[in-house]
């Protein structure tokens, strides 16, 4: 089911808004849903927030984290913020001359990611957004420009989109050749409508930090501990989202999960989870390159395991058709003590 305040995301790379309803029903097994509005869910590795935003409907007070700026400006957007939307006024603002416009974009990022007219109105807008509801809109409008995979793809998208050789671009760029085309003041009433839909209150005050994990972890507590890490050997965040991490002022180094080896990074996290009563926690194969007897191991030495395997297409339209059939996810359960 295609929920409306999923609009309000950003269409994220390994987001699992496909899982959510999948994911709460196995957390009902464990705990009854009349007790979730007493109860707290902690999102470790955010992301787009979509596993956030569906546990902040169902009731839980929710608190979230993500080590990169780009989902600590959506949390902070749609998960802390329980009731302010935004009017048009405020993308009417955006279009203001800024004095300080350091034009960045504009000299950094066109012709091979932006269109020049794109990255004039973002320079300017970036200068008038001074709040978190501002910032995420005008990520939301980057996203309308630029695919979610394939964030920079000058040759292949950009550069014969700003000489008008549409026919030349593959037709998995047809949205964006949409989005290009539409007026920047489209955009905005589009994408703030969308977030809109994704602002609402669950009488909670919810929480959105923005640390590496095993510090976040060692400061927070709460009932249901969801743990989405950087599948090991996939495409690191850090590489795909560069360009709009620079753009956001952010500089973090590629996460150690997304290394080939990384999938054994989680067996300090668990260590440092043992305070959680339930684990809920997502992985991939990576094409093959994970096993799931390795992951029930690393939780099995702290934990129960509960174990649900799926066929799911981790970042779509990056992948090649041969990874995608072998592609598969998993939902790992941890609970009571082993
Ligand atoms: C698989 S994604 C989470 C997707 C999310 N569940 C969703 O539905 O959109 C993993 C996230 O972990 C974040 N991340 C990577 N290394 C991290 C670290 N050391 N601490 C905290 N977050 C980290 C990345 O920035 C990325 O957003």
């Amino acid at each position: 089911m295609a929920l409306k305040m999923f609009n309000a995301l950003l269409p994220y790379f390994g987001s699992k808004r496909k899982l959510c309803s999948i994911i709460f029903k196995i957390i009902s097994k464990y705990y009854h849903r009349n007790d979730w509005f007493n109860m707290t869910f902690v999102d470790a590795f955010m992301g787009s927030g979509a596993v956030s935003l569906f546990a902040k409907a169902q009731g839980f007070k929710v608190i979230a984290n993500d080590i990169a700026e780009r989902s600590y400006i959506a949390g902070k957007a749609l998960i802390e913020n329980n009731r302010i939307e935004i009017d048009h006024t405020d993308t009417e603002n955006l279009f203001r001359n800024h004095p300080n416009n350091n034009h960045y974009i504009e000299e950094n990022y066109v012709p091979d990611v932006f269109l020049e007219k794109h990255a004039k109105f973002l320079d300017n807008a970036f200068s008038n957004a001074d709040d978190f509801l501002l910032k995420y809109l005008l990520i939301k409008y980057i996203f309308t420009l630029r695919p979610y995979s394939k964030f920079s793809s000058p040759n292949a998208f950009n550069k014969p989109m700003a000489e008008g050789r549409y026919d030349e671009i593959k037709s998995t760029y047809t949205n964006h050749i949409n989005g290009n085309l539409k007026s920047s003041v489209t955009i905005l009433r589009e994408e703030k409508d969308k977030i809109n839909s994704g602002i609402f209150t669950n009488n909670e005050k919810n929480e959105m930090h923005k640390e590496d994990v095993f510090d976040f972890l060692r400061k927070v507590n709460g009932d249901v501990l969801y743990l989405d890490p950087p599948y090991a050997g996939t495409l690191a965040y850090e590489n795909e989202y560069a360009v709009l991490d620079d753009i956001l002022g952010d500089k973090t180094p590629k996460s150690g999960f997304s290394e080939k080896e990384g999938m054994y990074m989680l067996d300090s996290l668990f260590d440092e989870s043992e305070k959680f009563p339930l684990w809920v926690i997502s992985f991939g194969n990576a094409g093959g390159n994970n096993k799931l007897e390795d992951l029930v191991k690393l939780v099995s030495k702290y934990r129960k395991c509960e174990v649900k395997e799926f066929a799911y297409k981790h970042c779509e339209s990056v992948a090649s058709e041969e990874h995608k059939q072998k592609s598969k996810e998993w939902v790992v359960i941890g609970h009571g003590c082993n």
